[in-house]
């Protein structure tokens, strides 16, 4: 065995960690919901939203099953449908697009800005006029906070309020993250976010949340959660889902929200280091002007010419793992194909598709793994 192969694989993201310095709440919250037997819409759900309204400043938090169902749930309650078009970033995980096109409406894939990875606002304008000219009402917009770092929320908005469009943010690996000093969960119509246990606030399991201030549709979402329900969950007034978050889910998300500002300052270290180590070499992440980042991802880009998967390969021998986040815009997925995309195509997102990896980010990566990390980027750069 080589020195390379003999050396430790560390994870991607560490949970067994957190789970460490937490288990004793958690598994006391655990037992507490075990004792009471209340799985479903039991009070830790609710104090849960307390809990997420306490942190966001959203004047409503309604939570629900995964981010996907939130993104979902938010489209129905605007009575998105057939002929109407919802403008999404190309370069994003799919279920922003999956669930526009789940309605029956139409995603319209527009750019990110080179820079920051999230919506390019020139494009977006070109993304609602190649809607219309489709024969497709464009509606509303999803912005992303892509990779943790939160999007930019004035030329979104400005954008779609010249254009009558809603905004709902898809904040599932932003939250947590602030854009002008204001935590994201107030920005636009209503901001989804996932629990997925790999994002920086994730449970044990899936789930997601709402945030909105608008009273009348967290009223429609707590309907469309419960199989639209009406007076009581046998009067069904609208079309619904099974939307719910656990109980159990609820409780972990409890101790593990007492944490995360703590955790969002431990990423933002190794983010740091990240690119004193980093930046002379490859494209570490740009935080744009007014944006913080939870850093769900640490992202590069490789120099031109860089050959990715022997780069991955070099820092696998190593211990290293890395991710792909995301080999292919969701435009040139073969479920999302045939849907539009802005006039003037989506090279950005192309360019991202083809050049960037992440490397491992979490809150307890100390600085001796840091190291490594950097060493064998720069090894593998400059070999
Ligand atoms: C940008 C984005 N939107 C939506 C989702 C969907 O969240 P979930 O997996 O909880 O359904 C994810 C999850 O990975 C995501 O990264």
């Amino acid at each position: 065995m080589n020195q390379l192969s003999r050396a430790q694989a560390i994870p991607f993201i560490d949970l067994a960690a957190q789970r460490r310095r937490i288990a004793k709440s958690i598994d006391d919250a655990v037992a507490r919901v075990m004792a009471h037997c209340q799985f479903i819409n039991g009070p830790e759900v609710t104090q849960l939203e307390a809990a997420l309204v306490a942190f966001s400043g959203a004047k409503h938090v309604v939570t629900c099953a995964s981010g996907t169902d939130a993104l979902l749930m938010v489209l129905m309650a605007k009575g998105v449908g057939r002929g109407d078009a919802v403008l999404c970033p190309s370069f994003t995980f799919s279920a922003t697009g999956e669930a526009v096109a789940l309605t029956g409406a139409t995603p319209v894939f527009v750019d990110v800005d080179e820079a920051s990875f999230n919506m390019d606002a020139a494009s977006l304008k070109r993304g609602i006029a190649t809607a219309r000219k489709a024969g497709l009402k464009p509606v509303g917009v999803i912005p992303v906070d892509l990779f943790g770092q939160s999007a930019d929320h004035d030329a979104v908005a400005g954008v779609a309020e010249a254009e009558g469009l809603f905004v709902l943010d898809d904040a599932a690996q932003g939250f947590g993250a602030s854009y002008k000093g204001r935590k994201l969960g107030t920005f636009g119509t209503a901001t989804a976010t996932s629990f997925f246990p790999a994002k920086p606030l994730g449970c044990f399991g899936d789930g997601g949340a709402i945030f909105t201030d608008d009273a009348k549709l967290a009223e429609t979402l707590r309907s469309i959660r419960v199989h639209g329900q009406g007076a009581d969950k046998y009067d069904n007034v609208r079309l619904g889902l099974t939307g719910r978050l656990d109980t159990l889910q609820a409780a972990i998300l409890i101790e593990k929200l007492k944490i995360f500002e703590d955790e969002i300052h431990a990423r933002n270290k190794v983010a740091d280091r990240y690119a004193r180590g980093l930046g002379n070499l490859v494209t570490v992440p740009h935080l744009a002007s007014g944006c913080t980042s939870v850093w769900a991802q640490y992202t590069i880009r490789l120099p031109n010419g860089t050959d990715r998967d022997g780069f991955a390969a070099a820092l696998k021998a190593q211990g290293i793992p890395t991710a792909i986040y995301y080999p292919k815009s969701m435009h040139q997925q073969t479920a999302y194909r045939d849907f539009p995309v802005a006039e003037g195509g989506l090279a950005v997102s192309e360019r991202l598709s083809d050049d960037v990896i992440s490397l491992p980010m979490h809150a307890y990566l100390d600085e001796a793994t840091q190291d490594r990390v950097i060493a064998a980027v720069r090894g593998a750069i400059s070999t």
